[in-house]
């Protein structure tokens, strides 16, 4: 496992303001993100939170990362855990987040999940699910960055994802993203009609990426 470090923060270089901690919150909550839940079955306790920091990382090596503050109390035992699962939040799991970003004791309180024989908790109608390992953790700032290694992934079915934006939760409007409303095209790719009707939705996605 790599461990690396950036050096502590300081105030701002000078010469240049100090951005008020709202307006910089408002600005970072503008960007729309999906929501996971991070959690592992550690010397038999359940351990998680919801994060919203999820990124996909690397290819190859298949990589994928999210952001947990310093100060978190639930990491110094997440980290511990040899495998553990990221299940992408769907759109009926408002509620579940909540519980996952509430008092640990009840994060896992009649949660419908499956743990895999290495630890990793996969909740059940997640949108996909991935069974990861530590792979380097950076430490940002008031947040260390977590790289994670992907083992496995698992396809869902066929939920829509939760939406995190502006501090409330808002589901995708598929209709936006019918591609006959897209001229057939998106970035310069040719959309995949199969993945508006449903299936495939990584497919449009994958096609755009690989156009750029
Ligand atoms: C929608 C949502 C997104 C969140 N995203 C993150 C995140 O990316 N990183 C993080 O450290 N905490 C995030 N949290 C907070 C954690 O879920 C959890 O409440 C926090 O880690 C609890 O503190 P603990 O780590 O000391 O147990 C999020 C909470 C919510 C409701």
């Amino acid at each position: 496992m790599t461990i690396q470090s950036t050096t502590p923060p300081t105030s701002p270089p000078e010469g240049a303001a100090a951005i008020d901690q709202r307006t910089l919150r408002d600005a970072f909550g503008a960007f729309p993100s999906g929501v996971v839940a991070v959690a592992a079955s550690v010397k038999g306790q359940l351990t998680g939170i919801a994060a919203s920091s999820f990124t996909s990382v690397s290819i190859d090596p298949p990589l994928v990362s999210f952001s947990i503050a310093a100060t978190s109390s639930t990491w110094p035992l997440l980290r511990e855990a040899g495998r553990m699962g990221i299940s992408v939040l769907a759109d009926h799991h408002d509620v579940v987040c909540r519980q996952l970003a509430g008092p640990r004791e009840e994060r896992f309180t009649g949660l419908p999940f499956k743990v895999t024989t290495d630890g990793a908790v996969l909740l059940d109608e997640a949108v996909a699910t991935y069974d990861c390992s530590v792979h380097a953790e950076v430490t940002a700032g008031d947040h260390v960055i977590v790289v994670l290694r992907v083992h496995r992934v698992g396809a869902g079915d066929g939920h829509h994802p939760l939406v995190f934006h502006r501090s409330a939760f808002a589901k995708l409007h598929r209709d936006d993203l019918d591609p006959s409303r897209l001229d057939g095209r998106i970035n310069g790719a040719d959309v995949d009609r199969g993945a508006a009707e449903g299936a495939p939705e990584r497919s449009a996605r994958d096609e755009a990426e690989d156009a750029a």
